[in-house]
């Protein structure tokens, strides 16, 4: 094989593991999404009516956004802690209501404009 040949096979195959990448990303987010609107939407979801995200537009007074999928600044870690611990009103998710995989997700999906 030639090394322009081999050069062509070494960049389809990172081609191919790249796409194979941004579809599990992908795949992650629309999970973690889904987590979202059963368990968090209800008090976290943009627009009035929301006790978490009036809460933290109390909190916050525009420095950073209310809702929390407009935020750029959660990081996983963050996310996590709070689902687990629960702060205020907000009450903590047991591993039967949102479990690891389910929370790894969500965390992704909250996290995923800290770039
Ligand atoms: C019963 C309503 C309620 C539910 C359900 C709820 N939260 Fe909350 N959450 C709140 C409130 C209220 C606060 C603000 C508490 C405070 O005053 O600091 C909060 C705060 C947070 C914070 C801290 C944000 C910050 O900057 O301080 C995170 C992160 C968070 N919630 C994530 C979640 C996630 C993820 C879920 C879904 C698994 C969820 N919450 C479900 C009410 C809720």
């Amino acid at each position: 094989m030639s090394a322009r040949a081999i050069g062509a096979v070494a960049c389809a195959a990172a081609l191919s593991l790249g796409a194979h990448a941004v579809a599990a990303d992908e795949v992650k987010n629309q999970q973690g999404n889904a987590v979202f609107q059963k368990w968090c939407a209800p008090c976290h979801a943009s627009g009035p009516g929301h006790p978490g995200t009036i809460a933290l537009a109390a909190l916050y007074k525009g420095a950073k956004p209310a809702a929390l999928e407009e935020r750029k600044d959660l990081a996983p870690e963050v996310v996590k802690k709070f689902v687990r611990t629960g702060v205020s009103v907000m009450p903590f998710f047991r591993k039967t209501e949102v479990s690891d995989v389910e929370l790894d997700a969500l965390a992704a999906y909250l996290s995923r404009k800290q770039h």
